[in-house]
């Protein structure tokens, strides 16, 4: 130890490797996979920050550590980061996986009165409590899996008073917990029971009194709007997302997943901070998508869970430099999914990506939708401190192996927060 060492928190040793994307804006094209890949990589924390990453040797010779980690010879990346959740509900919904396993769609489930209105029933029947309590449980189960942030919505509340409950539930919860979560109001969900004669009532509700009362309240960073043929159209999607724009949401959409609606170029027009699923997004939408620089989340697993026979065109987004991210689509309807290691293994299935194509779409560029890859999404000096120490020999084994937990320990904010025994 050099008596110019620097003293730190915390040191992480004995990985085998370190890996992460590196900068501050969302990456697509070639750069998408252009990780820094560090054999025998090593980190220093201090104050809650990165102040050191290199070859272990380095990191020993450069600080002296209050604290150390041992990575039992592991991969080290970023904590991930799912930019799109709806995990505010009370109650599952089991039997409709199963009505879709027997051939009901996800469209006949809703219109019969289940889907996303079965979940508004049990958010409106719910104390307070009660939800915060399963969103507390839903977090610990995010960092269990390496997930060190996450976007929630609200969106099964549907009147302005559950719509509060809802986001102030989540406000509750990310001062409690260590996952670090950015709040987005989706009143424009679905249309309550109450409002099915009457829809243009419901969307002035969510201009003229939801939003405003959410925006006012600062309960939402981000407005979100599911744009789909059966709910709601191009229109009323665009002027409650303007709305957003006016009362400082940033739109985030559902766009193009069931339909090719034109979600993607509303997207584009409105200034959003990502369109997601896109499944049938159309070639204009993709170019309208990246010449707005909106991130395309692609949620690989929900065509899986609804059992739709079609896919986004990842490698086709990727290959036009567009900046993909990915994400659960965590819900208890159509995709009842928390581990991003499992929806990043599904996308290299599926879209065609590499091992470090999924890592940088599932750290950096979520991070960048979030509005926050200046803070999160990449080990490099002058970072947060979230990552996530895993017991796979590289980065490839993380979408390579499936169907095991492979964190060993999660660092958030500069502080170990889990730690398997
Ligand atoms: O992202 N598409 C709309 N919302 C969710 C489904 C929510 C639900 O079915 O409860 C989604 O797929
Ligand atoms: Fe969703």
């Amino acid at each position: 130890m050099s008596a110019k060492s620097e003293a730190v928190d915390l040191i992480v040793t004995n990985a085998r490797e370190l890996a992460t994307a590196t900068g501050a804006a969302a990456r697509g094209g070639a750069d998408l996979g252009a990780l820094r890949v560090i054999a025998g990589g090593a980190l220093a924390v201090k104050a809650e920050k990165i102040v050191g990453v290199g070859p272990e040797a380095e990191i020993r010779a450069r600080f002296t550590a209050g604290e150390t980690l041992d990575a039992r010879g592991g991969t080290i990346v970023p904590g991930f980061v799912d930019a799109h959740t709806h995990p505010v509900f009370d109650g599952t919904r089991e039997e409709e996986f199963e009505m879709r396993t027997r051939g009901a769609t996800y469209i006949e489930i809703a219109a019969a009165g289940g889907g996303i209105l079965s979940s508004v029933r049990g958010v409106r029947e719910a104390s307070r409590e009660v939800l915060l309590a399963n969103l507390l449980l839903r977090l610990d189960r995010f960092l269990e899996l390496g997930t060190t942030t996450i976007e929630a919505k609200s969106g099964y509340g549907l009147t302005t008073e559950d719509e509060i409950k809802s986001l102030e539930v989540i406000a509750a919860a990310r001062a409690r917990h260590a996952v670090e979560i950015v709040p987005t109001f989706l009143g424009a969900h679905d249309y309550p029971l109450e409002f099915r004669d009457r829809k243009s009532l419901y969307v002035d509700l969510v201009v003229e009194e939801m939003l405003p009362r959410v925006a006012s309240a600062g309960l939402a960073e981000y407005c979100d709007v599911f744009t789909e043929g059966h709910v709601f159209g191009i229109e009323d999607s665009r002027r409650i997302l303007r709305r957003a724009n006016e009362l400082g949401l940033r739109p985030r959409l559902h766009a193009d997943q069931l339909s090719q609606l034109g979600g993607a170029q509303l997207a584009a027009e409105v200034g959003a901070a990502s369109a997601d699923h896109l499944e049938f997004v159309d070639d204009p939408g993709l170019d309208a998508l990246r010449a707005a620089g909106v991130v395309p989340i692609l949620c690989p697993v929900v065509p899986l869970y609804l059992r739709i026979e079609r896919e986004a065109p990842g490698r086709r987004m990727i290959d036009r430099g567009l900046c993909v991210a990915l994400s659960t689509d965590f819900n208890p309807g159509s995709c009842y999914l928390q581990s991003l290691p499992t929806a990043m293994a599904w996308a290299a299935l599926r879209y065609r990506m590499s091992a470090a194509e999924t890592l940088t779409a599932a750290t950096l560029n979520a991070a960048a939708s979030l509005g926050r890859a200046d803070r999160l999404g990449t080990l490099e000096v002058g970072k947060q401190a979230d990552f996530v120490c895993l017991d796979v020999p590289n980065h490839r084994h993380l979408v390579y192996e499936q169907g095991r937990n492979a964190v060993l320990a999660v660092v958030k904010k500069g502080r170990v927060v889990r730690r398997r025994s």
